[in-house]
């Protein structure tokens, strides 16, 4: 599968210096927060399932390696089309280096867990957007009547009597990968576990309308209280998994088309995950229009100004973490002091200062929360991405600057976006992809 090595290109962008003249129709792929999650659940399988609308990107093949150390077999069919197998599947042990820098590989432990009875994991990486604790899975598991050690610097969970059992669990926080792992690991646990306070997001619904497919016995998706029937091994005879598109990726062509475009459409979308965006976008003053797979955002008066907006980021269905990078973009082309509230992680505005380098007028007053002074005519420069979504914002940025930026670390926005650069082609960005030198990457 992938190589664990990624090549570190930097992308070489033209900016538009401010016109508005991108045009055309950008088609969203697979959603990554849903697929890789997707790919831990062949372990509660006895036999396996095909999966589609898969998005070759960095994260995806990652956990497909991980899948593959523990004795899954994964073929791939077809690009984003592959069938998964779990009835070699022998090992509890995400010990490779790969899982202590893939923060997704703790939904792993969950469903091994429950299927052997143990596992064995590093503390799983996330680097750069806050501290991403693990307790809430620690405590989940204890609730489970699961041990925990520490041994050669994994944690050792072991399964009261070798087998997980039902529990209820009241998470302090609402988490997407917390809901995800206990929903899995609940599924194969001797009798009913009930989850209080769970995550929305829709990533968690499509897992969970998938299991129940293939026999699992889920009350309560989409509510904050999911009631779980565990029972044997489910069957994916016959069975495929869609990926559901991607909402973060559809709100960051959403935001390219607010500030760049004459008429976008971004099709192959769900405009019901993206409600909190256009709401935002609309008050603002976007010309935005909603159909059934796609959403459009016009400038039929390029010199229209926008006005600035007080954002919050909010789990689903409120403004998602995941796209305030993006919208901060947006930010420093409207009209007034904007202020942003990051609420879910610590250390995710951080990327704000370097775009004061581009001419944008940004204030960090601590940890959480920002503001923005706009509009402001940014200038093409240099910018290393600290992170996927920041990244993507500095490329956003780099689109409407006036002269050439050079984007470093494409190798983040690589983990998330499948050939940005050739959908940005084809709506009239001006962008290349130079070949860097070989870097190892932090996934998160
Ligand atoms: N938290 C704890 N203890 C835990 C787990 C989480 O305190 O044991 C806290 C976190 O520190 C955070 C909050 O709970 O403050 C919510 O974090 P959550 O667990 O929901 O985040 P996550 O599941 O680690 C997923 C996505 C992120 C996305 C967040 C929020 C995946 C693989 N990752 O992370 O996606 O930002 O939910 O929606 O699904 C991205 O795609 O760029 C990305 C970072």
């Amino acid at each position: 599968m992938a190589n664990e090595i990624r090549t570190n290109d930097q992308f070489i962008v033209e900016g538009l210096g401010g016109k508005k003249i991108l045009s055309g129709r950008v088609r969203v792929g697979g959603a990554k927060n849903a697929i890789i999650k997707i790919l831990a659940a062949p372990v509660l399988f006895h036999d396996g399932f095909a999966i589609s609308n898969v998005p070759e990107i960095e994260d995806v093949h990652q956990m497909i390696r991980l899948l593959e150390e523990l004795g899954g077999q994964v073929e791939k069919l077809e690009p984003g089309h592959y069938k998964l197998k779990s009835d070699e599947l022998n090992s509890f042990m995400l010990a490779s280096d790969l899982s202590k820098r893939l923060r997704a590989s703790v939904v792993l432990t969950g469903p091994l867990l429950a299927r052997f009875g143990e596992v064995r994991f590093p503390h799983p990486g996330g680097c750069v957007i806050g501290k991403r604790p693990i307790d809430m899975f620690l405590d989940g598991f204890q609730r489970m009547g699961a041990k925990i050690t520490e041994e050669e610097g994994l944690y050792v969970v072991k399964a009261g009597d070798g087998k997980l059992k039902g529990a209820e669990i009241f998470f302090k926080i609402q988490s997407v990968t917390n809901t995800e792992t206990f929903m899995m690991a609940a599924v194969l646990a001797e009798g009913k576990t009930i989850l209080k306070n769970c995550a929305l997001e829709p990533e968690i619904v499509s897992l969970g309308e998938f299991l129940i497919k293939c026999g699992a016995k889920i009350k309560g998706l989409g509510t904050p209280t999911l009631e779980i029937e565990g029972g044997e091994l489910l069957s994916g005879e016959g069975q495929e998994y869609v990926t559901v598109p991607d909402r973060i990726e559809a709100g960051s062509f959403l935001v390219l088309g607010a500030i760049a475009a004459s008429d976008l459409i971004v099709e192959n979308c769900r405009p019901d995950h993206l409600d909190a965006l256009i709401d935002i976008l609309r008050s603002a003053g976007v010309d935005v229009e909603v159909g059934d797979t796609w959403v459009r955002v016009k400038n039929t008066e390029p010199n229209k100004k926008f006005t600035s907006i007080d954002i919050k980021t909010h789990e689903y269905p409120g403004f998602p973490t995941d796209l305030q990078a993006p919208l901060s973009i947006f930010l420093t082309q409207a009209e007034g002091q904007s202020f942003i509230f990051e609420t879910i992680f610590e250390g995710r505005l951080n990327y704000l200062e370097a775009l004061n380098r581009l001419g944008a007028k940004t204030k960090i007053l601590d940890a959480h929360r920002a503001i923005i002074d706009g509009p402001t005519a940014l200038t093409g420069h240099e910018i290393e991405s600290p992170d996927l979504r920041a990244g993507l914002a500095y490329l956003l940025a780099a689109i409407i600057a006036s002269g050439q930026s050079v984007v470093h670390n494409v190798k983040y926005i690589d983990r998330g976006y499948e050939q940005i650069e050739k959908r940005l082609q084809a709506i009239g960005v001006k962008i290349e992809r130079r070949a860097g030198n070989k870097d190892n990457l932090c996934l998160s």
